[in-house]
């Protein structure tokens, strides 16, 4: 794809309208992380265990090697309040208005290619997609919703991993989620774009096709996994760690993520150039423990 293409059909996205309303997930509240998500095998959530595309999954340096030319996603969030809802395994923001939080661009050869607007924020500590093993300390989960044409799979996830970092700035996401003691609440102005802009397509990234990584568990999510920390310092981390471990009384609380699942022979690409000394990818070469102390 040459630049001036690239550039129409950037343009064709920025300036079409969309007319969605914001998906209602089902939220299915009767589940737990006692397990995992290993013994999520009942009837009412058997797609857990039998769909050969789950998530999340451990990615690998050596999927580096699979690059697909010619793709480029960007973003351009708009500030916006969100709905805070908690929920008993986590906390959902939804967007409160049709445009979500702006848009996500995604263009691929690989016949995936869209807008997706930016409809919900998920919170999981320890984080869910492990990096050659390493568990990072917090996944927040950006799903997005296609908002113009409609491509081979229809939702996009971004997964920012963070790691505690005690001279990180407190980071004004976290501290809505923090701050929110009543379920049912309307956010401040939330600010997306300080995670990705409009220059996020030189970011190091996997993606793969996966599945929702809690009950029902169904598919067709293209997950986008960040391959650079976001940080954060312990005392916002911990708090949301606090808040949405395990709900289990009296057993030791790990934390709210399924764990990684067989990637049963799906392909992993990757983004951006493998040898940035930022990437997590090099930084955790090694399958290691995260922060958190989790035994992986
Ligand atoms: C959610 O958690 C509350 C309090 O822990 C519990 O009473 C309720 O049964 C849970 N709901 C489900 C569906 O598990
Ligand atoms: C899952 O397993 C955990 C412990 O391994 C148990 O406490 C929990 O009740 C199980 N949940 C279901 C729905 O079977
Ligand atoms: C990936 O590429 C590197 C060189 O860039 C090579 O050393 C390595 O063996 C390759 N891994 C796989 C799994 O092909
Ligand atoms: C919060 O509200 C949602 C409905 O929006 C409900 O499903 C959920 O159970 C509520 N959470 C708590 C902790 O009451
Ligand atoms: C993963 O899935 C493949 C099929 O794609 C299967 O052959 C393999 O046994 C599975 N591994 C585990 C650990 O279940």
């Amino acid at each position: 794809m040459n630049q001036n293409n690239l550039m129409l059909i950037v343009a064709l996205f920025l300036f079409a309208g969309f007319v969605q309303a914001s998906v209602v997930y089902d939220e299915f509240n009767g589940f737990d992380y006692k397990d995992y998500g290993a013994n999520w095998t009942w009837e009412q959530v058997k797609t857990c265990s039998t769909s050969q595309v789950q998530s999340p999954i451990d990615l690998l340096s050596s999927d580096r090697n699979s690059t697909a030319p010619n793709q480029y996603m960007f973003a351009r969030y708009e500030t916006s309040k969100m709905l805070v809802r908690k929920f008993n395994t986590t906390i959902v923001m939804t967007a409160v208005n049709d445009d979500g939080l702006g848009y996500l661009y995604y263009i691929t050869t690989l016949n995936v290619a869209g807008t997706f607007r930016l409809d919900n924020i998920r919170f999981r500590t320890p984080a869910e997609h492990t990096i050659n093993g390493y568990q990072a300390d917090m996944e927040v989960q950006l799903f997005h919703l296609y908002g113009f044409k409609k491509p081979v799979n229809d939702k996009v996830v971004v997964a920012l991993l963070f790691k505690i970092d005690d001279k990180a700035p407190l980071d004004p996401l976290l501290e809505q989620v923090i701050n929110t003691k009543h379920n049912e609440t309307t956010s401040q102005e939330i600010d997306i774009s300080r995670y990705l802009t409009m220059d996020s397509f030189q970011m190091n990234y996997f993606y793969y096709a996966g599945s929702l990584t809690y009950p029902y568990c169904s598919g067709s999510y293209n997950w986008v996994v960040i391959d650079q920390f976001f940080y954060a310092p312990s005392s916002q981390i911990n708090a949301i760690h606090q808040a949405y471990q395990n709900t289990a009384g009296g057993l030791i609380l790990k934390g709210n993520y399924r764990k990684t699942q067989n990637r049963t022979g799906r392909y992993v690409r990757y983004n951006g150039d493998a040898t940035n000394p930022q990437a997590i990818s090099n930084l955790h070469p090694q399958k290691k423990k995260g922060i958190l102390n989790i035994d992986l």
